[in-house]
């Protein structure tokens, strides 16, 4: 990879600083300093800026506990973003998997590997992933089939695909979609007639959040990974 955008990926400066940079003599590559932005880094080259060490990060996958009121975005103008949360050189390479609503809490999964998340959040793959939701209304058995037959939601044509809603008390209950769309457990609810005032999403396939507290977060192991 050329120097110049070595420098912009790692850092997040455009490639026109990172040539300013250059120019200026302060970036290393194997102790040489080096001012054009044209250089090839070779894969073991080492990349100093003032320095310090610029790493790359290769595929990343993380476990986040999102707290409520922080926004799945890379910007946004009013809320802080759940990248504030996460300690990455490069924020603006990575996505997170799916979204959760601002004031929806839980698990959820960012990274900068596009097709390892299209496979959690593609309907085709069925990923399962399970809701915790507190109702303003008691819940009906009516709800617990209309979830596992299907429901058709205001403005979209094709039914809801079978979820499963489990109550766990007359106010609470657990919700596993196989799909995630827009604002789905929300207008779920709306549609048999109850209101959801907390959620928080507990798993995500075989992935829990165990001991991670709210804005915490952890890497995946491998065999984590492999699991999509
Ligand atoms: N369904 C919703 O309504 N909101 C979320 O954040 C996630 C699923």
């Amino acid at each position: 990879m050329r120097i110049d955008r070595y420098l912009s990926e790692t850092t997040g400066m455009s490639r026109k600083e990172a040539s300013k940079v250059l120019h200026r003599g302060e970036v290393t590559l194997d102790g040489e300093v080096v001012k054009k932005g044209a250089v090839q880094v070779p894969s073991a080259g080492l990349v100093e800026w003032n320095g310090v060490t610029l790493e790359r990060l290769g595929p990343t996958y993380i476990l986040f506990h999102k707290p409520l009121g922080c926004i799945c975005a890379n910007d946004d103008p009013r809320h802080p973003t759940v990248f504030v949360y996460l300690d990455l050189p490069n924020p603006e390479k990575f996505h997170t998997v799916g979204r959760l609503d601002l004031d929806t809490s839980g698990l959820l999964l960012v990274t900068n590997d596009g097709q390892w998340s299209h496979r959690i959040t593609s309907p085709k793959h069925a990923c399962e992933k399970v809701y915790r939701a507190q109702l303003a209304d008691p819940i009906s058995e009516e709800a617990v089939e209309k979830f596992a037959a299907g429901i058709k939601l205001h403005g979209d044509v094709a039914l809801t695909k079978p979820a499963k809603l489990t109550i766990v008390n007359e106010r609470e209950a657990l919700v596993t979609l196989s799909e995630g769309r827009y604002h789905q457990v929300r207008r779920m609810f709306a549609a048999v007639g109850n209101k959801v005032e907390g959620l928080h999403r507990e798993q995500v396939g075989e992935l829990t959040l165990g001991d991670l507290e709210p804005g915490e977060y952890r890497h995946l192991s491998a065999e984590e990974v492999a699991l999509f």
